[in-house]
């Protein structure tokens, strides 16, 4: 049965997984968040490398056999995949800000991109924009908070209006864009709350799909073809940190390699 390890710094990754496992119930699925090190959007992008590095050691080794390695994290992806495929085998699918599909949507030929602050202030998404977003303008917002707020929601089950519509208001995002690319996976964890608060005529719009889609290109043909049996596994979901003050939404978490 085939082995697909999903990556996040928290639950984020979880909006992803939710994508390929429609895709392949009858995967069986490992999801490790690195929590001890949540957020990653704050890191410096040496630290950052060096723990997705040494995590990349411990999936290796912790979960073989493994058929793929989905780095659900756009803060990782956008600084490290290149790095993490030259140090393993194993394909690792990655994901990418939807800068493209929204520039080829936008009306107003305004956009936004909402992400980390390591997402935005990196290097990719300035090449991805010229690549993908030629005469559009993009605005670009950057928060942790929400990644804190997502958690939050995931593990509580609540979510501090408060505290979400003045992240949201500080952001102060543009009235004139069409189109808010979420570019963190914690984001669409949040999306209809993002969405009331900016109160505005915007269409949210992020990677799940295209990586649910990338996961079929890459996996291959025979692995593909059970996908008829439409059983769906529990997953099994690891951690570098306790869990504190949960509701329990997840059944086991298991504490690795800290
Ligand atoms: N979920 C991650 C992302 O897509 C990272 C959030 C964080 O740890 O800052 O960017």
């Amino acid at each position: 049965m085939q082995h697909i390890v999903i990556f996040d710094s928290g639950i984020g990754g979880t909006s992803v997984l939710a994508h390929i496992q429609k895709a392949f119930p009858n995967a069986n699925y490992s999801y490790l968040m690195d929590n001890l090190y949540l957020p990653y959007g704050e890191l410096e992008s040496k630290v950052l490398q060096q723990r997705l590095l040494q995590k990349l050691k411990t999936v290796e080794e912790s979960f073989e056999p493994i058929d793929l390695i989905v780095v659900a994290c756009n803060t990782a992806s956008t600084q490290s995949l290149c790095l993490l495929r030259s140090h393993t085998d194993i394909p690792i699918v990655g994901v990418v800000p939807a800068i493209k599909p929204a520039a080829s949507k936008t009306k107003t030929k305004k956009i936004g991109l909402l992400a980390t602050p390591a997402t935005t202030n990196n290097k990719y998404i300035q090449n991805l924009i010229k690549d993908h977003a030629n005469g559009i303008e993009v605005h670009l917002y950057a928060s942790v908070n929400l990644v804190t707020l997502a958690e939050h929601k995931f593990w509580r089950g609540e979510v501090n209006q408060f505290a979400l519509k003045e992240e949201v208001e500080n952001l102060n995002i543009s009235k004139e864009i069409d189109y808010l690319v979420l570019g963190c996976t914690h984001f669409p964890i949040l999306s209809s709350e993002i969405h009331k608060a900016l109160d505005m005529d915007i269409e949210l719009i992020d990677s799940g799909n295209a990586i649910a889609n990338r996961v079929i290109d890459v996996l291959p043909q025979n692995i593909k073809d059970q996908k008829s049996q439409q059983i769906k596994r529990p997953v099994r979901f690891y951690a570098t940190a306790p869990i504190k003050n949960t509701k329990q939404r997840v059944e086991v978490i298991k504490l690795i390699d800290l």
